[in-house]
């Protein structure tokens, strides 16, 4: 797709209940966005104010272009926002986390058990001679140690990588290497779908070559069936053997990373994104706050895993900052059967529930007489957050789930833009297919290549215009890619999305601009999957695309050259899928593979994945002037 394009424009729209903007921390979207407008950072200075800092700052802002630093001089513990603070504030007993097992198993914590359990374990990783700065991976299923071994890190300034237990060693030795981490931290298992997945061998096969690893910390969950033998090894309940339970809080620059998060690039190794403590903390903050309008008796159930940027800004640290109850699960959608997901809402009284658009069209698929036998009263806001929430969707959601009632939050935002950027604030007026508006604090457009405004109903590049509190500050050992977003257009943050905006300001996601195919919500770079590909001994050349699939968004295709003497068989596509399959994870794996004998390329020899994905598609081959002969 060319970077500028006309889209015909629906103009459905919901109103929702009044009560909802009476009632709302935000108040009038536009009066909010108007005060931002007048005064960008004092309005940022105020924000940050809702959190908890050791010493104030003396600059809100110093923007270099295209480097951001903000807060200056100031100091703070994210911790003491998710933790002490509501100790002290009176909710002390109240649950912050429950945990759901896929047998039924529950779990539940309160904020003071929370705070005790992570401050013993940061004193668990000090006593392993765990440092500020250190680089701490993890490969976790989503259990409640989880969630306090990676605040335990925050509260001692050690910079967690998290990394998605679906990933495969290949995947995760990648990121190891890259953050070269001290320390990996998993368990013995994940479950899934009745099965025990093993994690600890995956890790096993990943920390070989990677001398920066001195310890592999392991949650063994089936009892005595792991025998820790190496020497690196240590089970994470013998290390709080002993510890001290007062842990105080190491006081963090503001500026100072908090976390690295690893996301697919449009070119080989994916890119470690980095965010740092104090602008961080206080978007995430702000948007639990302000859009997800948390309240007191709000149970927040955000249906993705903290492997990802959603479970970072709304499992943990912005929910805990606004002092919410989180529930997290380790259950999939439809097993045992699709009903799983709505009696946990009836069940623990979910008030908020954020899940991606490829779960609501599974659901949708599977019919509304599985929501329907639950009591799902209880819900006041329905999220989205991933890819694009197409109308019919969107449609099912608020009828089914919202029923024509709840207002639904379609968030769009990025792993590199740490908090919600667009969507349609409460009270204002849901358009299927919109994410909706800024939010206030963020400046947004749709420009051409050049960085001109498009007019409503023309397509073009989505743009931030200015630095937020908690953009990404750089790309993990490797500055350059950093640069790239703020130079492709200058002066602008460029986001990778194709977008347009209707008359009223309303912003469409049309998809990425790039090579990055998101599937299932989650994103994964051509080349990613290509390099996995040509890694097999019979693959010679690969092309991968992504192609329309109803319930994942996207599927991914590959095309493949094989070496002389290898031929087509359908024993070697399962090999291939397969060997995807076990070196990215089974996220990445080809729904279809197409032998080919040649590939598209440019005179220059690049391959043009944008034929190979027209022709697939039946559809126009847009221009082809720089396409070899
Ligand atoms: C896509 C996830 C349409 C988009 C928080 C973006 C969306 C990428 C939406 C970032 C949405 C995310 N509507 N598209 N509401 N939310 N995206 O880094 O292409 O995993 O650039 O962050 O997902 O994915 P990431």
């Amino acid at each position: 797709m060319s970077e500028d394009f006309e889209v015909i424009l629906h103009t459905k729209s919901y109103l929702p209940d009044p009560e909802y903007k009476a009632q709302s921390h935000l108040g009038d979207y536009h009066n909010a966005y108007q005060e931002f407008l007048k005064n960008p950072e004092g309005f940022w200075d105020r924000m940050a104010r809702e959190i908890e800092w050791m010493k104030p700052w003396d600059k809100v802002l110093e923007w270099d272009y295209p480097y951001a630093r903000w807060f200056s001089g100031g100091t703070l513990n994210i911790t003491t926002s998710c933790l002490d603070r509501h100790i002290k504030a009176g909710r002390r007993n109240k649950l912050a986390l429950i945990w759901r097992g896929e047998d039924g198993e529950e779990r539940v914590y309160t904020y003071r058990q929370l705070h005790r359990d992570v401050m013993r374990f940061a004193n668990a990783l000090k006593r392993l001679g765990v440092k500020k700065g250190d680089r701490i991976c993890f490969y976790m299923p989503l259990v409640p140690e989880h969630i306090i071994a990676l605040l335990a890190c925050a509260r001692i300034g050690a910079v967690h990588s998290i990394v998605y237990a679906g990933f495969g060693a290949e995947a995760l030795h990648a990121r190891i290497r890259d953050a070269e981490a001290k320390v990996v931290i998993t368990a013995d298992v994940g479950k899934r779908r009745g099965k025990v997945i093993s994690l600890r061998s995956i890790v096993d096969d990943a920390i070989r070559n990677t001398p920066s690893v001195e310890k592999v910390i392991v949650l063994c969950r089936e009892k005595c069936s792991v025998e820790l033998y190496s020497e690196m090894e240590e089970d994470f309940y013998s290390l709080l053997d002993g510890v001290e339970t007062d842990c105080p809080p190491e006081e963090m620059d503001a500026e100072d990373p908090l976390f690295i998060l690893y996301t697919s690039g449009t070119t080989g190794m994916p890119k470690g994104i980095v965010h740092t403590c104090g602008g961080y903390a206080t978007g995430v903050h702000y948007t639990a706050r302000y859009i997800f309008d948390l309240k007191e008796n709000d149970v927040l159930w955000c249906t993705a895993d903290t492997g990802w940027i959603t479970g970072h800004s709304y499992i943990v640290y912005g929910p805990l900052s606004a002092g919410a109850t989180v529930v997290i699960t380790e259950t999939t959608p439809d097993w045992p059967d699709p009903g799983i997901w709505w009696s946990i809402i009836e069940e623990l009284g979910v008030t908020i529930f954020y899940t991606a658009p490829t779960a609501i069209r599974m659901f949708m698929r599977v019919g509304e007489e599985w929501p329907n036998k639950y009591n799902l009263d209880s819900l006041r806001i329905i999220g989205s957050v991933g890819e694009p929430l197409n109308p019919e969707a969107f449609e099912w959601y608020y009828r089914v789930i919202g029923k024509n009632r709840i207002p639904v939050l379609d968030t769009w935002w990025q792993t590199e833009t740490g908090m919600h950027m667009i969507t349609t604030p409460l009270g204002e007026p849901m358009k299927p297919g919109f994410a909706g508006l800024p939010v206030p604090g963020i400046e947004v457009d749709v420009v051409d290549k050049d960085g001109n405004s498009m007019p409503p109903g023309q397509g073009g590049l989505l743009v931030i215009k200015k630095p937020w509190p908690s953009m990404m500050r750089t790309v993990y050992r490797n500055d350059e890619r950093y640069r790239k977003y703020w130079n492709q257009i200058r002066n602008y943050y460029t986001a990778g999305d194709l977008a347009v905006k209707d008359n009223d300001g309303y912003i469409m996601i049309l998809g990425r601009s790039d090579d990055i195919i998101i599937v299932a919500g989650h994103n994964l770079g051509t080349a990613e999957v290509e390099s996995a590909l040509v890694e097999h001994e019979a693959v010679a050349e690969a092309a991968v695309i992504g192609v329309p699939d109803e319930i994942k968004g996207q599927a991914v295709k590959a095309f493949v050259i094989l070496v002389k003497g290898y031929e087509p068989s359908q024993k070697l596509v399962s090999e291939l899928t397969y060997h995807v399959r076990m070196s990215i994870g089974p996220i990445a794996m080809p729904a279809s593979i197409e032998f080919v004998d040649s590939l598209p390329r440019t005179r220059s020899g690049k391959i043009m994945r944008r034929i190979l994905k027209a022709k697939e598609m039946n559809m126009d081959l847009g221009d082809t002037s720089t396409l070899e002969e």
